[in-house]
């Protein structure tokens, strides 16, 4: 039997990862693993327990222990920890700053390395992160990196957040993701970066549906995989 598929998206946060790969799924009829919300909880279960985001033997203590799950709801996949749904907890902008200091953490990245991979069942699984396609899966048969310049990525969620009813300044938010893309792009363990063989998609001018077609387009002829 030949292995389960795996379709790697990686790329920096607000470049569209998220809708791109919920449609993949399910168009494709796989399993979904959004690697960033692991990290995102992990940093959220270390403030409850009261231990500091830069104490990395505690931070790896609780990656080890971390009693995470993800359940499929009528609105999408929560995110549940020890059975509490920490779904809009993990969602604000500090707690993909906190993600992004916990995720730095070469031990914390090991410690999670497994808990990722058992993700891949058959028929096949689109990936979401940032080392899907470099360090977790380096031998998966696509590999993608959706990329978007900072400008629009901070209009996208400056949008999304006034969508909310939440109060959005550009600077603000501009400011805050580029210092995460440093943090992600510089640090010494799994640095976010394209696989040598990955498509290249820059999202900044491109409609979802335009980002979805190339993908599709790239998927069909790399693996054979019709949409279903
Ligand atoms: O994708 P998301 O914004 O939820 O990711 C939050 C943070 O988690 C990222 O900024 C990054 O630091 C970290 N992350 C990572 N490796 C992944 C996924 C996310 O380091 N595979």
């Amino acid at each position: 039997m030949s292995d389960p598929i795996v379709i790697a998206v990686d790329g920096p946060g607000g470049a569209g990862k998220g809708e791109l790969t919920r449609r993949l799924a399910q168009a494709f009829d796989f399993d979904l693993l959004d690697s960033g919300a692991i990290y995102r909880v992990l940093a959220y279960a270390v403030r409850k327990a009261g231990l500091a985001l830069f104490d990395e033997d505690s931070v790896v203590q609780e990656a080890k222990l971390l009693n995470l799950s993800f359940e499929c709801l009528d609105d999408g996949v929560h995110v549940l920890l020890g059975g509490e749904d920490v779904s809009s907890e993990i969602r604000t902008e500090e707690a993909g700053a906190n993600a992004s200091k916990v995720a730095a953490y070469p031990s914390v990245r090991t410690a999670l390395l497994q808990r990722q991979r058992e993700f891949l069942k058959e028929p096949g699984l689109v990936a979401d992160g940032r080392d899907m396609g470099t360090v977790v899966f380096p031998k998966a048969q696509v590999k993608i990196f959706l990329d978007a310049s900072a400008d629009v990525r901070a209009k996208r969620r400056v949008l999304q957040l006034k969508q909310k009813g939440k109060q959005a300044d550009f600077d603000t938010i501009k400011k805050e993701i580029e210092e995460r893309d440093n943090r992600d792009r510089n640090r010494p363990v799994a640095p976010l970066k394209p696989a040598d063989d990955a498509l290249i998609l820059d999202s900044s001018d491109l409609s979802i549906e335009e980002v979805f077609q190339a993908a599709v387009d790239f998927i069909t002829k790399k693996t054979g995989l019709k949409l279903n």
